[in-house]
């Protein structure tokens, strides 16, 4: 079977075409990084319109690479929650308008789902159950992955997500946005030991998260020095940041996987492009003997492919959205 799928949560307007929920037909994306760069985050007014500007070509476009016309498609999901509402709105409305005109059913996707999908088109083998960690721009959960539309969260942040720490972190120290990848690079030539930085844990929520701390400290640190005219290394901080961020991860992570044993893990969201995150969860892996699974690089951002593929699952499922869906800013992972 195959669907289209199309995304616009946030900055990336997408569409793709799926097969099976596992392979790639085409895969168009457009991103408005560039332009959110001249405001130091995004804009989500700015958003929609890019969106709205684009989203007929990109979809054309993807149908075009796939040699396919919408008679050939089984099915269109869209991303409807959570995100930027403005954003989401953009894509339930074009796909609804597809639906309608079409005939084809309509599948709503929930956004963390399809993230942890992109390991589904990655990873041919991997199949429920697992343990995932979910670290992007917005959300940073540890899901357990039940069967590929039974899932139910153990374990979030209390307040920042992972990305979003390291976005305002980088942007403390000068980066543009989106600064978690320019940190993570410049993080590679630093000295992970340089700065003492906190470790917050939650107490009676062992699987919780808290990065707001740490990105105050972090942010104390750089005033405090540029106040005495200091500069502060930049690799070092960087290196020291991530380190404390990756721990606190990973140590959640790995004792929710031993506390309730799963032999297979999962990285997924924009973040698990870190190569600290990887390359760290790969050796607890291998030290515990579990299994370990991450999305490619292509594929831990935002982009449709994720969405056709979780589609795929959903669809068998029996979801389906009637023309009155709406869009979501925020909705657990778990609703049905
Ligand atoms: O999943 P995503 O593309 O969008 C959301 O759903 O939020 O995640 C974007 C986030 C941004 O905060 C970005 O800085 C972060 O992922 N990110 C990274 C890396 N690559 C992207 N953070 C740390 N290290 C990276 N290599
Ligand atoms: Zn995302």
């Amino acid at each position: 079977m195959k669907f289209l799928a199309i995304e616009s949560s946030c900055d990336e307007t997408a569409a793709a075409v799926v097969e099976n929920g596992r392979k790639i037909i085409s895969s168009i994306i457009a991103s408005q990084v560039e332009e959110h760069k001249l405001y130091g985050g995004v804009v989500p007014e700015i958003a929609s319109r890019r969106h709205c500007e684009c989203i007929t070509n990109i979809t054309k476009e993807a149908l075009k690479e796939a040699h396919l016309t919408l008679k050939d498609i089984d099915g269109i999901c869209v991303t409807y929650a959570p995100g930027l509402i403005g954003a989401l709105l953009v894509g339930v409305n074009f796909a609804k308008g597809l639906s309608f005109a079409s005939g084809l059913p309509l599948i709503p996707i929930h956004h963390l789902r399809s993230h942890i999908a992109a390991n589904y088109i990655t990873h041919q083998d991997l199949e429920p159950p697992f343990l995932c960690l979910v670290v992007s721009g917005g959300h940073s959960h540890i899901v357990e992955v039940k069967d590929y539309t039974e899932l139910r969260v153990i374990g979030k942040t209390r307040d920042d997500a992972a990305g979003e720490a390291f976005d305002k972190a980088a942007r403390a120290m000068g980066m543009s946005y989106p600064g978690g990848i320019y940190l993570d690079k410049i993080a590679e030539n630093g000295n992970p030991d340089a700065f003492k930085l906190p470790r917050p844990v939650i107490n009676n929520a062992p699987y919780d998260f808290s990065f707001s701390g740490l990105k105050t400290a972090i942010v104390n640190l750089i005033h405090n020095a540029s106040q005495k005219g200091e500069e502060l290394p930049v690799a070092d901080l960087s290196a020291s940041f991530r380190k404390a961020v990756v721990e606190c991860l990973i140590s959640n992570f790995v004792s929710a996987g031993r506390d309730m044993g799963y032999k297979k893990l999962v990285l997924a969201g924009g973040v698990s492009a870190n190569r600290y995150l990887r390359q760290r969860l790969r050796e607890e892996c291998e030290k515990n003997n579990w299994q370990y699974y991450y999305p490619e690089l292509k594929l831990c951002g935002d982009n449709g492919a994720m969405v056709g593929a979780q589609g795929y699952y959903e669809f068998l499922s029996g979801k389906r959205a009637m023309l009155d869906l709406n869009a979501i800013a925020s909705i657990p992972i778990e609703e049905k």
